[in-house]
């Protein structure tokens, strides 16, 4: 599939999702942007470029940190998921944040620029993650640093397996058997040390974390597959028959509530590295 292609289905499925994506069963993406500003751990007055910002969940932990004398710039493709940060910008009066519809592979700013570059959970996206490390490389000042997250192997775990399971009988699996789909593809945190090393960063560090919780019961299981990056999964079955596939799906998903609901699982990784300084001019 071609890159244009691709992009134009990623930005199509995030504008479909864009109105439910805040939902509670998916606090996992706030969740995580606190942790990944945690360890970023960034110095006031600074400037932060937010990549896949989505709805803004790192956009604001991260224009918290900086305050008022930093700024942030959050960039993604689907302007559906931009419009909700900006009721967010305009609700809480914030005016250190501009938005940028623009691809993150492809930046329209100047080299050097910002003290660091952020992207949680967009990164596997790209169709070449490495190209795209550079990219935000270019744009970070030597000595920044670049941060991302992405799901580790027992993520959704083991509803995310029923799920794909479940679409194989509907006769909706991957273009590319061996492929794994994009949120997967960086699943191994051997995987997220190579990349940064092959685009050339230093001080690479990659930890993992649990930010998992119990959802209420399986139909918020279906909140989160359905105002996330898996609707493009269930936009392939048919209109007809998707009522008996979620009915079919959520009665396998039921037996694996308890007392307490169903278990989300939702290993992270927190994978960053600097730019390397610039050479001194002595
Ligand atoms: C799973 S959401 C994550 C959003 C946000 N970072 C968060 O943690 O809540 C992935 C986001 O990546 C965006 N995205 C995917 N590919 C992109 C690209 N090439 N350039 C910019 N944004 C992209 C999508 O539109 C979507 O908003």
């Amino acid at each position: 599939m071609s890159a244009q292609k691709t992009q134009h289905e990623v930005a199509q499925v995030f504008n479909q999702v864009a109105a439910g994506y805040d939902h509670a069963a998916l606090r996992f993406f706030p969740f995580a942007a606190d942790r990944l500003i945690m360890h970023l751990h960034p110095v006031s007055g600074t400037k932060i470029l937010d990549l896949a910002a989505g709805t803004g969940a790192v956009t604001l932990a991260a224009a918290r940190a900086v305050g008022p004398q930093g700024r942030v710039s959050a960039v993604d493709l689907a302007e559906n998921m931009l419009d909700r940060l900006q009721e967010k910008i305009v609700k809480f009066g914030i005016r250190h944040v501009d938005l940028h519809t623009m691809d993150a592979a492809a930046l329209d700013f100047r080299r050097d620029y910002f003290d660091y570059t952020v992207c949680s959970f967009g990164i596997f996206f790209l169709p070449d993650m490495v190209a795209g490390l550079r990219e935000w490389a270019r744009v970070t000042r030597p000595g920044g640093r670049l941060m991302f997250t992405a799901f580790a192997e027992s993520a959704f775990q083991p509803m995310m397996d029923l799920f794909l399971r479940r679409l194989e009988r509907y006769g909706i699996r991957s273009p590319d058997p061996d492929k794994p789909p994009a949120g997967m593809r960086l699943a191994d945190p051997a995987r997220c040390r190579e990349l940064l090393d092959a685009a050339g960063l230093v001080n690479i560090d990659v930890t993992t974390e649990q930010l998992g919780y119990h959802l209420k019961d399986e139909s918020e299981w279906w909140d989160v597959l359905w105002n996330s990056g898996t609707r493009g999964w269930i936009e392939k079955v048919p209109r007809a028959e998707l009522e008996s596939f979620r009915a079919a799906h959520l009665a396998e998903v039921r037996p694996l509530c308890n007392g307490q609901g169903l278990r989300l699982d939702i290993a992270t990784h927190f994978a960053g590295g600097d730019k390397p300084p610039a050479p001194s001019s002595r």
